[in-house]
């Protein structure tokens, strides 16, 4: 009987052995493999997870060694540390082999890189030279504390005259040529003053903001006019606001937009019946010193129309008029545009062409 414990013992001692000692093998085999193919640092890491991880083969193999015989734990336990360490230094290795590779091939590619080198058929997107300026309008008004508004194209005659205090019947309605529409007391507005209107309606002063926007007037179109046009509306209300802050913010964006380090102003005045004093505000001309075709030979150019808001329009957005002022000014931005930029012909806006795009 004691023989037979032993033989058994003895048989199932070298089963046990032979089979880890194969196991051993195995699993270098299978990781040496596995190695050589690995191209990624995450590739890489999912090796290492497979074999060294939590849930790993090699830790697996590991935590059998507790229920090995006393005998078995001396002849493997130190071959399975050895499998653990080379397994991690070939890791390692293949690690270092992977970042000198990449080095390599940012090298080769760095070298391989050629500036005289023609690529065919790469074509460049430009901004429209609208979208450029009010871009540079927001950010110089932005800069002066003032947000940017918006409000639909599609208007009331409330907002675009009455509210402006242009009534029914008053002759000021002459001045816009409006494109009415099938809905009674509905148009496409004739400027983006409907905006302050808007704006003053709905929030508390103090207020200010700019509303660049397209505008709408019925006339026939030629190299200077269009039925569509742009226009950018400035509104400032609050408590003791004079004509002085008015002229310093014309005189501080024009300068600012056209790059000037100082920039002359002169103020004439203008009649608009949504503002009382109105003013037409003129910048030096700002391509020659003593005439030129864009300044009609007298060196001032015509840009910037504002007044100090009409009280009659303060009253109809429920601000009291003795307690807050304000200045209002709406220039056109589609004309500013074709000045900084120097485009003769307000048709080219629209057109589409590639050539005109192209160079912005
Ligand atoms: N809305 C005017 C127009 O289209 C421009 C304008 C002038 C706006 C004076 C203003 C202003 O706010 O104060 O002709």
């Amino acid at each position: 009987m004691a023989a037979h414990v032993t033989t058994h013992q003895h048989f199932y001692k070298r089963n046990v052995m032979k089979n880890l000692q194969s196991e051993i093998q195995k699993l270098q085999e299978t990781l040496n493999h596995q190695l050589a193919t690995v191209k990624s640092a995450k590739e890489l890491e999912d090796v290492r997870l497979a074999f060294l991880g939590k849930k790993g083969s090699i830790t697996a193999l590991l935590s059998e060694v507790k229920n090995l015989s006393l005998e078995e734990k001396k002849e493997f336990g130190p071959k399975l540390q050895q499998l653990r360490q080379e397994a991690e230094a070939r890791i390692e290795a293949t690690r270092e082999g992977l970042i000198a590779q990449h080095a390599q091939a940012a090298l080769q590619h760095l070298h391989n890189f050629d500036v005289t080198a023609y690529k065919p058929g790469v074509q460049h997107g430009h901004l429209h030279p609208y979208t450029l300026a009010i871009q540079e309008i927001h950010d110089i008004f932005t800069s002066m504390g003032y947000e940017i508004w918006d409000g639909p194209e599609f208007e009331t005659d409330f907002n675009n005259f009455g509210a402006l205090n242009i009534p029914q019947d008053h002759p000021a309605r002459d001045m816009y040529d409006t494109f009415w529409t099938d809905k009674p007391g509905h148009l496409l507005r004739t400027h983006t003053s409907t905006i302050q209107i808007r704006f003053m309606q709905n929030q508390k002063p103090p207020l200010a903001g700019i509303a660049p926007g397209r505008t709408y007037r019925h006339e026939a179109v030629d190299a200077s006019h269009d039925f569509m046009f742009m226009q950018c509306e400035g509104l400032l209300v609050d408590k003791n606001v004079t004509v002085g802050h008015l002229f310093a913010t014309a005189q501080e964006f024009l300068k600012t937009l056209f790059k000037k380090k100082s920039l002359d102003i002169r103020i004439r005045p203008g009649f608009f019946p949504f503002v009382e004093p109105g003013f037409e505000i003129d910048m030096r001309c700002v391509f020659c010193k003593t005439g030129c075709s864009v300044c009609k030979r007298s060196t001032w150019i015509e840009v910037f129309p504002g007044g100090m808001v009409h009280p009659n329009v303060l009253r109809a957005c429920n601000i009291d008029p003795t307690q807050y002022s304000g200045f209002a000014f709406g220039f056109g931005l589609t004309r500013l545009v074709m000045l900084r930029y120097g485009i003769d012909d307000i048709r080219l806006f629209h057109s589409g062409k590639l050539k005109f795009l192209e160079q912005f």
